[in-house]
């Protein structure tokens, strides 16, 4: 009996801590590995709707980076599920969604789907290319920068209570956005200001890359 008690402790332990990796998960990032395998064979890498099976269809896949920024949360929803009437207003012929667009029904969970909407929003929003594979930089990320930058990016790391300093707040799309790729990449290569360390010689060009990707992917 004792035995199955420890047993069942370690399941509700390990249901926890996984549930707990998965919550750590940035949204847009989260977003974005469901796009890249769910979506943008017809939307395309950018979302403007030049996937690679947009040529063979009829009614062409939306530029998701002009038309979702006006729809709200809920209609987005009906979109991807499939479940209640979708309107959608501004499209050339018709004010409902054709069959063209896959109803997804429950294949996606709740947050799965607030992921897919915040991954279409940032795409409309953001200035600038994902540069590297934001994958490698999710690691890295975790490993020399959680420290100070916080868990998700918010600048609430331990070392910054710590020592008084307030890094940048990488989940801050005004912040992020203001500055371009290859200015990231110089401050993360040379750092700035007094806190904020040189990774020249630790990290190579395209792990910072990664990095860059990564850290554009924080922003909500
Ligand atoms: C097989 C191709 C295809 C795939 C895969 C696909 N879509 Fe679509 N999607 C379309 C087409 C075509 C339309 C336009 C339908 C219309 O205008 O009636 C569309 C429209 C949409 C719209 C409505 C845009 C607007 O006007 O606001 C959203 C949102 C959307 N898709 C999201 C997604 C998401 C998220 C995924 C992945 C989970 C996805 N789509 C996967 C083809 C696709
Ligand atoms: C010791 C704490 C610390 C660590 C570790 C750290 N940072 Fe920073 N970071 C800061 C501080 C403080 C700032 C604000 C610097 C300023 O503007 O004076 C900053 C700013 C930045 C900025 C904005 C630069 C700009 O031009 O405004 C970026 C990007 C950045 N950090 C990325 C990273 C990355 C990527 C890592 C991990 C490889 C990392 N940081 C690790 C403290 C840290």
């Amino acid at each position: 009996m004792k035995n199955i008690i420890n047993v069942l402790g370690l399941l509700v332990l390990l249901t926890v801590s996984t549930s707990v990796a998965q919550a750590a998960l940035p949204l847009t990032y989260e977003g974005r590995g469901l796009y890249v395998s769910y979506c943008l064979l017809c939307h395309g890498p950018d979302g403007k709707g030049d996937g690679p099976l947009a040529k063979a269809m009829k009614i062409s896949p939306a530029d998701l980076t002009t038309t979702v920024r006006s729809r709200s949360e809920t209609i987005l929803i009906k979109i991807i599920t499939g479940k209640g009437r979708q309107t959608i207003t501004g499209r050339d012929r018709h004010n409902l969604l054709s069959e063209a667009m896959p109803e997804w029904g429950d294949l996606f969970s709740e947050p799965e789907i607030k992921g897919l909407i915040s991954y279409m929003r940032f795409l409309g929003r953001s200035k600038h290319d994902l540069m590297g594979d934001p994958e490698i930089g999710l690691g890295l990320y975790q490993k020399y920068c959680k420290v100070c930058h916080g868990e998700e990016g918010d600048g609430e790391g331990i070392m910054t209570e710590l020592m008084g300093i307030s890094p940048m707040d990488h989940t801050n799309p005004n912040e992020t956005n203001s500055l371009d790729n290859e200015e990231l990449v110089k401050s993360i290569l040379d750092g700035k200001g007094r806190f904020m360390p040189a990774w020249r010689g630790i990290l190579n060009q395209s792990e910072v890359e990664a990095l860059v990707s990564y850290i554009r992917l924080l922003s909500h």
